[in-house]
């Protein structure tokens, strides 16, 4: 049965992914333990669905979650998920309530704040300092107020001080000496944390960091994009082993010649140079298949490569097939994924976009159902629920 537009995600590759990315992580000394793994679903699990990635991240040897917001915490929990959650992103005191009633931990780097939570905790709560390194967002960039901000929380009732943290600025850049300076500005201040605050859980690095340098991973990293199989270096998921596990589907809904000097879409920005025969996809920016990719992108149908010619609009587009036998309706088109022995990638249209792999599976809309499966079974509602974290 064609479907106008499905985001099929392979939970079985999210699971192979985590379990490759846990099988790089080093322990910071020969007999230390081999760091933890967190998962990283905001966004909606990078466009993938967070509670069903959630579920298989953890499957494969995740131990932590993590999210941006306090919404995203809430829902995890509301989808039964009670793995270890850190909220990363700040908060406002609305959400600091949310997240509290999630049994989430929560990232500090302000006296104010750890006051504010002091007095507002209702039970115990996890807290971890975040020392901005280098990447001049969260965090402090002031050691000494990273240090007292631990002390505060620490001598806090109530309050665990459980982590260290920061993030890097350039661990997916090539020739870069920035990512090592960070790295070292966080490594001493953590030496002198754990000096007075030996049990900590420190963490620093993503996925690119993860796979770029064993000094980065301290007691766990927190990988968000690899762990769906997009190459966090936007060059190609399965040089590093890793799985691409989103695929975009559509269908040829109708094929229709077009004559030399005919036009397809909004403004004419294709005219045919010769006689063609185009498929039309009722998929379009409305879904998330943004309009800078009009003339500017392939689409698989029966394996082989066809452009994307004229305007995308909200709800269609199409594509120049060349022959009546280029496409038939009930086709199967493949925006993103395999169909054959050819492959477009989340990083192809990346590039062709001028953006990067993570903007292209958090760009599609909530109008693109997403489907669960495992390497091509499928995983119904009611057996992802019963999945246990
Ligand atoms: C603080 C923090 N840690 C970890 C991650 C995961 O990064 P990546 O998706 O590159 O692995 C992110 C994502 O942007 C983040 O903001």
């Amino acid at each position: 049965m064609p479907v106008r537009a499905l985001a099929r995600v392979n939970l079985a590759a999210i699971e192979r992914n985590c379990a490759r990315l846990r099988s790089a992580l080093t322990p910071g000394s020969p007999d230390g333990p081999v760091p933890a793994l967190c998962a990283v679903v905001k966004a909606d699990g990078y466009g993938h669905g967070a509670a069903a990635s959630a579920r298989a991240a953890l499957a494969g040897g995740a131990s932590w979650l993590a999210v941006a917001t306090a919404q995203e915490a809430s829902e995890l929990r509301s989808a039964g998920i009670g793995a270890r959650l850190l909220v990363m992103g700040a908060l406002t005191a609305e959400e600091l309530g949310l997240t509290l009633h999630c049994d989430a931990d929560v990232v500090a780097w302000r006296e104010g704040f750890v006051d504010h939570l002091r007095r507002r905790a209702p039970h115990e709560v996890r807290v971890h300092v975040k020392l901005d390194s280098g990447m001049g967002r969260l965090g402090t960039r002031d050691l000494d107020e990273a240090l007292r901000v631990a002390d505060a929380v620490a001598a806090a009732p109530r309050l665990e001080l459980s982590g260290l943290m920061t993030h890097f600025a350039t661990a997916d850049e090539r020739n870069d000496t920035f990512f090592g300076e960070q790295l070292e500005r966080f490594a001493a201040w953590v030496a002198e944390v754990r000096g007075r605050h030996p049990a900590l859980v420190v963490h620093a690095a993503n996925s690119a960091a993860t796979l770029r340098d064993p000094a980065s991973h301290f007691d766990m990293v927190r990988c968000g994009v690899g762990i769906y199989g997009l190459d966090p270096f936007g060059e190609d998921a399965p040089l590093r082993g890793l799985e691409p596990a989103l695929e975009l589907s559509s269908w040829v809904a109708d094929v229709k010649r077009c004559a030399r000097g005919e036009s397809a879409g909004y403004g004419r920005r294709f005219i045919a140079e010769r006689d063609t025969h185009l498929a039309l996809l009722p998929v379009g920016y409305g879904d998330g298949w943004r309009r800078a990719l009009t003339n500017n992108a392939d689409i698989l149908i029966r394996g082989r490569r066809h452009p994307l010619v004229g305007t995308v609009s909200m709800d269609n587009i199409t594509v120049d097939v060349g022959s009546p036998s280029g496409a038939h309706s009930g086709d199967d088109a493949i925006l993103i994924g395999a169909d054959g022995v050819d492959r477009i990638t989340a990083e192809e249209i990346a590039r062709r976009l001028n953006t990067i792999n993570y903007e292209v599976t958090c760009g599609l809309l909530p109008r693109v159902p997403r489907a669960f499966h495992r390497d091509g079974r499928p995983v119904s509602a009611a057996e992802l629920a019963e999945t246990q974290p």
